[in-house]
């Protein structure tokens, strides 16, 4: 298989889909709050998804080759924490920081995109992890062009982070999306500029960067699916779906209460 171009209906479809994953995490939000469980925001997710959006949360029972089924239809990663946390009865407490990720499907179409919240007061550090996690994703999105390369994609991301004495993990990177959850082609989040594979008008793909306050090192929990960082240090993760456009990229998971892009992004790109 290879890269797949969306033609403009495509990207209509995706463009809905996008902005229906994006309004559900405008619907959690308010919801982010001490107390709450993660399973408390799923069942809101799963109700909002498939009621009010006639659409289906792509997570629930999602099984790529080597997995269990995954169990929920949203992913909530809660401080140490890297990604596929699985819901639970837990409460959120004051000054957890969760990565909140939903994938929707729309008549066909993904939409996948994963913000950070912090629950009550979080720390000076937590914040900047966010921040920093927030700036290193939009330096990747910025480089989305037709002529530019992944390479650039990852190098950007990487080189920025690691700047701020931060880690980047490697073991799950961004993804082509389409009428399939996962597709080519693999977008790192590190890497050397000028290479890997040309950016083209109609791709759509994911860029989704991980990024560790200690050491980039990963651990899978027992359940399949949770994975944590080795040293227990903070982790935060942020994610568009992005398509690449004639003159630049447009961002396919908006809706209006999406944060705005960071001040270094020029309008129009
Ligand atoms: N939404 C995740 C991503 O960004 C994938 C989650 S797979 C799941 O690629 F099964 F855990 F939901
Ligand atoms: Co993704
Ligand atoms: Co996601």
């Amino acid at each position: 298989m290879s890269i797949t171009i969306k033609s403009p209906s495509d990207i209509e479809g995706m463009r809905t889909a996008g902005r229906l994953a994006s309004e559900v995490l405008d619907m959690l939000a308010a919801h982010v709050v001490p107390g709450v469980s993660t399973e408390r925001l799923d069942q809101l997710a799963h109700q909002h998804i498939t009621q009010v959006q006639q659409a289906i949360p792509a997570p629930l029972n999602y099984t790529p080759p080597g997995y269990v089924p995954y169990p929920k239809s949203i992913c909530t990663s809660v401080n140490h924490q890297i990604c596929h946390g699985i819901p639970n009865e837990r409460p959120l407490k004051n000054g957890d920081i969760v990565n909140i990720d939903v994938t929707v499907i729309k008549d066909g179409w993904h939409g996948d995109t994963s913000r950070m919240f912090v629950v009550g007061e979080g720390s000076i550090a937590a914040k900047r992890l966010c921040t920093i996690t927030y700036d290193a994703m939009w330096r990747g999105i910025a480089k989305v062009k037709p002529g530019a390369r992944l390479g650039d994609i990852g190098h950007a991301i990487q080189s920025f982070a690691e700047a701020q004495g931060f880690s980047v993990v490697r073991e799950f990177c961004g993804h082509g999306i389409g009428q399939k959850f996962h597709e080519e082609p693999q977008v790192l989040h590190y890497g050397r500029p000028g290479t890997l594979e040309e950016l083209v008008p109609g791709m759509t793909f994911t860029i989704e960067p991980m990024i560790n306050a200690g050491r980039r090192e990963i651990r899978e929990l027992g359940d399949g699916w949770t994975i944590v960082t080795k040293d227990r240090s903070l982790s935060a993760q942020w994610e568009h779906t992005v398509l690449v456009t004639d003159t630049g990229f447009e961002v396919l998971t908006l809706s209006a209460g999406t944060p705005p892009p960071p001040a270094f992004i020029s309008p129009g790109n």
